[in-house]
């Protein structure tokens, strides 16, 4: 059996890789710090899969806790998404970002290292592509982060081939996600964003369970179909199932590889939005608005070496994501808890 330690394991996409993990046969060992989540998602891992993940509330900056989990398992691999993931907050407290996404995986790194175990799967962001030169994007492209956030992913990402090239015995696979949606069928799992969203699709939900007035299009002048941001928006069972192709092409190869996960179609702002009126029935409320800083008019993904390498592509479309994202938020109006 192969044991897998997933960190960040209770946040979004940390917890529907775990339902996939599980139901694809792996052990799974959670370590979490609880900061943007809460165990209740254990339950509903369990709910969904029978199994409940091995837990370990831990801060990757703890030396000592990370040890522990190395000691008390003999962990396989390890997919690494615990961090923090917020562009503006990244901007107000820039230390805070370096200091927990890079000195945090560094530490973790090193202890991987000190325990032999050197298969990693690195959750990074097509935001380390900057505003591209054209569209879709591929993994060739040039890499430029315009926020604190970004370039932790990025700095991951140099210290990870780094860590590669002093030692053939590696093995990484760092995942670029376009933006990812939705929700599991279930129900049970999904997106709870602290706060106010700043992602569209989380707001979104808010105006259509009335908890928000209406949605705030950031700009309609920009070089697209109709004005609006256009951007490749991805399910996250879809984002989890491309995490189990990554694991098992890293049992079989050494060396790193940088992998887009997305589906290669971009949706504007508005049809993002329309599609989700059609899934929750309602007419949903929405004011043109200057543009949001640091946006790109257009991003979506060139997925032909997920294909190629993962035997992977995304199976949902916008409508799905649409109408598991309002089942979830239906079922679930203040969060898991
Ligand atoms: C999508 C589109 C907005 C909110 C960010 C991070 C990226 C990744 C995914 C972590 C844009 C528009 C949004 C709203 C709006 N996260 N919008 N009104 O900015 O593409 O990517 O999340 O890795 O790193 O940068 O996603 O959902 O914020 O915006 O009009 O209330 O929706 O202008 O065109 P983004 P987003």
């Amino acid at each position: 059996m192969t044991t897998v330690l997933v960190t960040g394991g209770t946040g979004y996409i940390g917890s529907h890789t775990c339902v996939a993990l599980i139901e694809a046969g792996y052990d799974v060992v959670v370590l979490d710090n609880l900061y943007n989540s809460n165990e209740a998602v254990l339950g509903r891992i369990e709910q969904i899969t029978g199994t409940r993940p091995k837990f370990y509330r831990t801060d990757i900056l703890d030396r000592q806790g990370l040890d522990r989990i190395f000691e008390e398992n003999k962990i396989d691999a390890v997919i690494h998404f615990a961090g923090y993931k917020a562009v503006g907050e990244s901007v107000q407290i820039p230390l805070t970002y370096y200091e927990n996404n890079i000195s945090g995986s560094v530490n973790l790194y090193q202890c991987m290292k000190d325990h032999n175990c050197k298969t990693l799967v690195f959750s990074s962001s097509a935001t380390v592509y900057g505003a591209p030169k054209s569209v879709p994007i591929s993994e060739d492209f040039e890499t430029h982060t315009t926020n604190p956030y970004g370039a932790t992913k990025l700095m991951n990402e140099q210290i990870l081939t780094d860590l590669c090239h002093s030692d053939e015995e590696w093995t990484v696979i760092l995942l670029r996600y376009f933006n990812p949606i939705g929700a599991h069928k279930s129900g049970l799992l999904g997106e709870v964003p602290n706060g106010i969203p700043n992602n569209l699709v989380p707001y979104i939900a808010r105006v259509a369970n009335g908890q928000l007035e209406f949605l705030r299009v950031w700009g309609n002048d920009y070089p697209t179909p109709d004005g609006t941001g256009v951007r490749d928006y991805i399910h996250v069972v879809d984002l989890a199932d491309g995490h189990i192709c990554a694991l098992k092409y890293a049992a079989e190869h050494k060396g790193v590889e940088m992998i887009n996960l997305g589906t290669g179609v971009g949706y504007s702002v508005l049809e993002v939005l329309h599609a989700y009126e059609k899934a929750c029935g309602k007419e949903l409320p929405y004011k043109i608005m200057e543009r949001r800083p640091g946006d790109i008019a257009t991003c979506y993904a060139d997925t032909t070496k997920a294909k190629r390498l993962l035997g992977w592509e995304a199976k949902y479309g916008i409508d799905q994501m649409c109408e598991d994202s309002w089942n979830f938020t239906v079922k679930n109006p203040d969060g898991i808890k």
